[in-house]
């Protein structure tokens, strides 16, 4: 995908077309410029395929407790305040793992930060594979929680500040391509082993990914950034020599070192101050917006509301869950493919459109369907159809773009803090939406899509008012967009 990037035309005329790179082109030694270039897109794409199994352990972790839920609950007798508990842990984790994941990343760098999540990937997957009991199972998914937080902050971060500006909506969209694509294995794996009652293998086949992810990010470099704010320019330089064109480096440094020097790390009260507080808005908007609009309702009840719309039997209902899973990876790739190329902002208004229409219909279908006459036949293939166009909508928009947004909005001295809020603050909305729906539902039935469907009119405003474009924009020039504008700033287009 990137290969064929780094030898479209639009690449080639640019370079052709500039004399100093003709001249370079023909006294450089080494291998030509177009091997570098591919040489470097492929580092870099491996680099963020390594930190976004962080990812594929966050979807796979929150998507499989479902179906494990079904044997843990005979097993160890649990009530349903001890359910709600070994359910509930993983966000309470996360939403910890989220507040300190940015100290650790300012503290112990971007890179150990996803290894220290890796870590804690295994150690929760082992413990829930074997806890005796049903305390020891809770102990050990805060666990799994506390990584999943850590890498949600630490794994886009890293990608973000690793990629260069025109690729770099793509190389962090593949965090939620991961994200996806373990929500859907979690569904496959839970089908699979259901008929032997596995509910241990389906926890503990979490180690894989997580040796994975340690290992691999043992072999990668340090974020570039971090490494300069901590006065390391040689380390920076080699981190830029795996993932740039030789040419590119002088420049990138020195826009880097020239944003630390006039930008003093921030505190965390600082965050709130003027200067960094529309970015935070807008992160902690983002993240907010993402969950209210109901994504999790559909992901974590999906089986739940296609029997209530009147899909068969509950089989057919899975067989439904497992295709929303599909549709959901699949679409995601449309995010990837257009990031770059159409900016976030298009993106994010045609998925809320999408997503607005699609609730609002499923008001309609479901509150309204039999009441107006309309065929009982029809109530459930459009509640299919329509979360399903739901799910397309949130999988190019919201899905990917809020965390791409997320790590690169903010300024190089305020990143990894803002970044935590932001992404604390996701998770608590995924936890207070999560557990309202069930109450929501029994007090004001269908009519709680009309209430999503609402929220996506709110996001629709605050995206088209608040959120500026980032595409193809260096990490620093997006930072001098938030600065009062002294003249002599040129903001970038
Ligand atoms: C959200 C999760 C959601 C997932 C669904 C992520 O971006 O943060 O809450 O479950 O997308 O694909």
């Amino acid at each position: 995908m990137n290969r064929i990037e780094g030898t479209s035309p639009t690449g080639r005329v640019a370079e052709n077309r500039s004399p100093s790179g003709a001249t370079r082109a023909t006294v450089e030694d080494g291998p030509p410029r177009s091997d570098r270039y591919h040489r470097a897109t492929l580092y870099i794409t491996l680099i963020a395929a390594v930190a976004a199994i962080g990812g594929l352990l966050f979807g796979f972790d929150t998507g499989v407790i479902a179906g494990a839920m079904l044997f843990i609950v005979p097993d160890f007798h649990l009530g349903p305040a001890e359910q709600g508990l070994v359910v509930g842990a993983v966000t309470f984790g996360a939403l910890f793992g989220a507040l300190v994941g940015g100290s650790w990343s300012d503290w112990l760098g971007r890179r150990r930060t996803n290894i220290v999540a890796g870590m804690s990937f295994i150690a929760g997957a082992v413990f829930s594979a074997l806890a005796p009991d049903v305390d020891a199972l809770i102990a050990s998914r805060v666990l799994i929680g506390l990584a999943i937080g850590l890498t949600s902050v630490a794994a886009p971060m890293y990608i973000a500040e690793l990629s260069p500006a025109r690729n770099r909506g793509k190389l962090v969209s593949l965090f939620q391509l991961a994200v996806t694509a373990g929500i859907l294995v979690s569904y496959i794996v839970d089908r699979a082993l259901a008929p032997e009652h596995a509910w241990r293998w389906m926890l503990g086949l979490a180690f894989i990914p997580g040796a994975l992810l340690v290992l691999g990010m043992i072999a990668m470099p340090e974020s570039p950034r971090w490494l300069l704010k901590k006065g390391a320019e040689k380390a920076a330089r080699q981190a830029l020599a795996l993932v740039r064109r030789p040419e590119e480096i002088d420049a990138e440094v020195k826009e880097i070192q020239e944003d630390l020097a006039h930008n003093q790390p921030a505190a965390w009260s600082e965050l709130l101050m003027p200067g960094l507080r529309p970015a935070l808005l807008v992160g902690v908007g983002l993240a907010v917006l993402q969950q209210v609009t109901g994504i999790n309702t559909i992901i974590y009840y999906a089986p739940q509301i296609f029997q209530e719309a009147g899909l068969g039997s509950a089989n057919t209902a899975l067989a439904a869950t497992i295709g929303i899973g599909v549709i959901n990876v699949l679409s995601t790739l449309i995010a990837i493919w257009l990031v770059d190329r159409i900016g976030r902002k298009p993106l994010l208004i045609a998925g809320l459109t999408g997503m607005t229409i699609s609730l609002a219909v499923l008001g309609v279908d479901q509150r309204f369907g039999k009441a107006l006459g309309a065929n009982p036949q029809w109530v459930a293939p459009i509640t299919v159809g329509f979360v399903g166009l739901y799910i397309v909508c949130f999988a190019f928009s919201l899905g990917p773009i809020v965390w791409l947004m997320i790590s690169e909005i903010f300024p190089n001295r305020a990143r990894a803090r803002a970044a935590a809020i932001s992404t604390a603050a996701n998770w608590m909305a995924n936890f207070l939406v999560s557990l309202s729906f069930p109450v929501l539902q029994v007090m004001i039935g269908p009519s709680l899509w009309f209430l999503y469907a609402a929220m996506g009119v709110a996001a629709f405003i605050f995206v088209i008012g608040y959120v500026p474009e980032t595409k193809g924009k260096s990490l620093e020039d997006i930072s001098r967009q938030w600065r009062p504008e002294p003249a002599g700033i040129v903001i970038t287009q």
